[in-house]
């Protein structure tokens, strides 16, 4: 049984494409059914129209410190497409555990530091203020503690002197695009062996 995958976005979209694309293989076990986002000039909309993947938008700003009924119009628009999982790829709103309690275990995230460090923001700096040798992306379940999950993959990159946030984001947002396709093709097959790059 094929299944059926909504992606949740904010921006660019950039993860999002890398997991429509990679679902295009005939003997994937995933297809997207739907991409959703909370903001209608996040510039991936039009890149998963461009694949014909069917896509939503909930804007969040209207519903102010509301997360609740925000989160309910989400549930709403997710229902339309009836997905059996959830991939969050740059979506940039904290869920509430309204929200997460109705897709645990059936919700991924990519997160751009080698959870369990640096949850939250500004992941690169924080590496490179702490003097890390390495940094990288994670991709686990959610759960209602932010970024907090299980870890189903990780990938890894060296930190070079002189290397700045935007430079080190540069070098791990490629293995981001290898690292969460192929966590999802596990995942969408039962497998919850975890993925380590390189
Ligand atoms: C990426 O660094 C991702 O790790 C984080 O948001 C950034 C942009 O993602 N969650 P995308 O290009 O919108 O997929």
């Amino acid at each position: 049984m094929t299944r059926r995958v909504a992606i949740l976005i904010s921006g660019g979209g950039s993860n999002m494409v890398s997991l429509v694309d990679s679902m295009a293989a005939v003997d994937h076990p995933a297809k997207p059914v739907l991409v959703l986002a909370n903001d209608p000039a996040a510039g991936g909309l039009a890149k998963a129209q461009a694949r014909g993947v069917a896509t939503a938008v909930v804007e969040h700003r209207p519903f102010g410190k509301d997360r609740e009924a925000f989160e309910a119009k989400l549930l709403e628009a997710l229902d339309a497409a009836q997905p059996d999982m959830i991939c969050l790829a740059g979506f940039m709103r904290v869920l509430t555990p309204f929200f997460v309690e109705k897709w645990a275990g059936r919700m991924l995230n990519i997160h751009p530091s080698l959870l369990p460090k640096y949850k939250g923001l500004n992941t690169h700096a924080r590496a490179i203020e702490a003097g890390d040798g390495e940094a990288g992306c994670s991709v686990h379940e959610v759960t209602a503690e932010l970024d907090g999950g299980p870890i189903l993959g990780q990938a890894r990159v060296p930190i070079l002197a002189g290397d700045t946030p935007e430079a080190l984001a540069a070098r791990v947002l490629p293995l981001e695009h290898q690292l969460y396709p192929e966590v999802l093709r596990r995942y969408a097959a039962g497998d919850r062996t975890p993925v380590h790059l390189p």
